[in-house]
């Protein structure tokens, strides 16, 4: 797998610094205090925040992130396919599956890895604000530096990233290099 690699674009060390500071601002942004009871506090009623995962890209990124936050945090996933098979260019997105039931009144995030063509990210946001949500949030590892992506509504950016195609921290190319621990581009023979 490491021969496959072209260029290392970020690395692991960077990435872990960037995801700690997004946690930071996530968590101040999530964690004001809401007004309940003490009671409700120590055993909140609803959570601080529900995080909504789009799958499978943003498994690394979730994990990463969800441990630098310190709020009362729940995790419901959402599938969106997009990339199918050996590809590198988008169809267009679909759901795929059930939308998660329990999200009115909740303050959500949505995390990505990668917004694009910005597609994916604004159909999870229509679908994600049809069950209410009292706040909604949205948050990518990466974006590209394409006017579709700059022009995508999103809270929180970990990194802006030339417009090339990236694998590894969760981005794969035919469903592998997701476990590369940095975000790297591949050498052009990988996809003759
Ligand atoms: P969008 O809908 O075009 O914004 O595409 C977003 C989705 O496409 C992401 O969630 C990724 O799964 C996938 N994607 C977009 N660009 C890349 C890339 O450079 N490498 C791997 N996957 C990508
Ligand atoms: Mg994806």
């Amino acid at each position: 797998m490491e021969r496959h690699i072209d260029r290392v674009l970020i690395h692991r060390d960077d990435i872990a610094r960037r995801v700690d500071e997004l946690a930071g601002q996530i968590a101040e942004d999530f964690g004001s205090p809401s007004g309940g009871s003490a009671a409700d506090r120590f055993m909140p009623t609803r959570p601080d925040i529900t995080v909504v995962p789009i799958l499978a890209g943003s498994i690394v990124f979730l994990a990463d992130l969800m441990r630098c936050l310190p709020l009362m945090a729940r995790v419901r996933f959402l599938t969106v396919q997009s990339y199918t098979g050996r590809t590198t260019t988008s169809r267009g997105p679909a759901i795929d599956g059930e939308l998660p039931e329990d999200l009115a009144g909740n303050a959500v995030l949505i995390v990505d890895d990668i917004l694009d063509s910005g597609k994916t990210l604004a159909l999870a946001r229509e679908k994600i604000l049809e069950r209410s949500p009292a706040m909604l949030r949205t948050c990518v590892m990466l974006r590209k530096e394409l006017p579709e992506a700059m022009e995508t509504p999103v809270d929180y950016v970990g990194f802006d990233i030339p417009n090339e195609f990236v694998v590894g921290y969760g981005l794969d190319y035919d469903g592998y290099y997701r476990n590369l621990p940095d975000v790297v581009t591949l050498r052009p023979e990988v996809f003759s």
